[in-house]
């Protein structure tokens, strides 16, 4: 039996989640993704209450898989599974049978066989998801893979802007940083088109995306080079972290020099509305992509973010989990 404010947003505007898998935000309806966010207002509702717990998804199974670094992703989807009264297994490469030499195919048809509903997935090779998926039928979220998707960061930083703004129609956002090696990039752009935001990638020329920009019903991502012109009455400045264990050699000519050119700070902020949401994924290189004014200041939501993931990643769970059983 569901909570009823859950199975209250099951029903936004009569759509039903079918979906077994959440690999990126590209393939998303807006319907879909409406549901999603309503979902998360009621998931924040129950995490606000004394007992901020439910037993809506007893009895099912949530694995975590990372074979890359997280703190974010991977503790927010335990809790949001414990919130949601799941059992969760946490596996990452190191210290399982991955570092004997077990593929990916055959880890997660090992976690299927062991009653895992949901598998959770992160991994530095683009595309380990979407290959996982087709091999188990147990739901697969990714939780980040290579440089290409990370579709619960964008639903989350999503859920953030429009809780803050409303309707995202017509709103500026900039997106600034080391977008090239961005999966954060990418499906928040995705994403915020659906949404109706013009959307600017801006870095210097190579962290820009070369040969595939998002594009929705014909509008595409704009590329700025130039921090200072991009800014300006920007409602959203999303800073990205520098990826230097990506980079090859070569791609900024100095630290020194993307700092001056690239740092969100307090003088460029100001160039944006007076009241423009300031957010990044994290985690944060102070002092690089951010001064700390900045990111301590009273325009960064970097906090927010992270709690709203717990809501987001709760509903996703909720969504993908129970849709057979409503
Ligand atoms: N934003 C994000 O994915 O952070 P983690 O790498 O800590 O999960």
């Amino acid at each position: 039996m569901l909570d009823a404010p859950l199975a209250e947003a099951d029903s936004t505007h009569g759509v039903a989640w079918t979906r077994k898998d959440l690999l990126d935000t590209d393939t998303l309806t807006r319907a879909e993704i409406d549901l999603v966010l309503q979902t998360a207002r009621g998931m924040r509702e129950v995490r606000s209450r004394p007992v901020s717990k439910v037993s809506t998804l007893r009895g099912t199974t949530v694995a975590t898989l990372f074979y890359e670094q997280s703190t974010r992703t991977r503790a927010s989807f335990e809790v949001a599974a414990k919130a949601l009264g799941a059992d969760v297994v946490n596996l990452t490469a190191s210290g399982s049978s991955v570092e004997k030499g077990e593929t990916l195919i055959d880890t997660v048809s090992t976690l299927e066989a062991i009653g895992t509903d949901v598998i959770v997935m992160r991994h530095h090779r683009s595309g380990a998801p979407f290959l996982a998926a087709r091999h188990t039928s147990a739901s697969i979220i990714n939780g980040g893979d290579g440089t290409h998707a990370h579709p619960t960061q964008a639903l989350l930083d999503l859920f953030t802007m429009v809780d803050r703004l409303g309707s995202l129609e017509g709103r500026k956002v900039v997106i600034v940083g080391d977008v090239f090696h961005s999966r954060v990039a990418r499906s928040n752009a995705w994403a915020l088109l659906k949404y109706g935001a013009d959307v600017t990638f801006c870095g210097p020329p190579t962290l820009l995306p070369r040969y595939f920009v998002p594009t929705v019903d014909g509008r595409r991502c704009t590329m700025a080079t130039d921090l200072d012109e991009a800014i300006e009455d920007a409602d959203v400045v999303m800073a990205l972290r520098l990826q230097k264990e990506r980079q090859r050699h070569g791609l900024i000519p100095s630290l020194r020099e993307y700092i001056s050119r690239y740092q969100v700070n307090p003088a460029r902020l100001r160039k944006a509305k007076p009241d423009a949401l300031l957010m990044h994924p994290g985690p944060v290189n102070e002092g690089i992509e951010l001064s700390p004014e900045v990111a301590h200041g009273a325009q960064s939501l970097i906090e927010a973010q992270v709690a709203n993931g717990v809501a987001v990643r709760m509903a996703l769970l909720y969504l993908i989990a129970a849709r057979s059983r409503v």
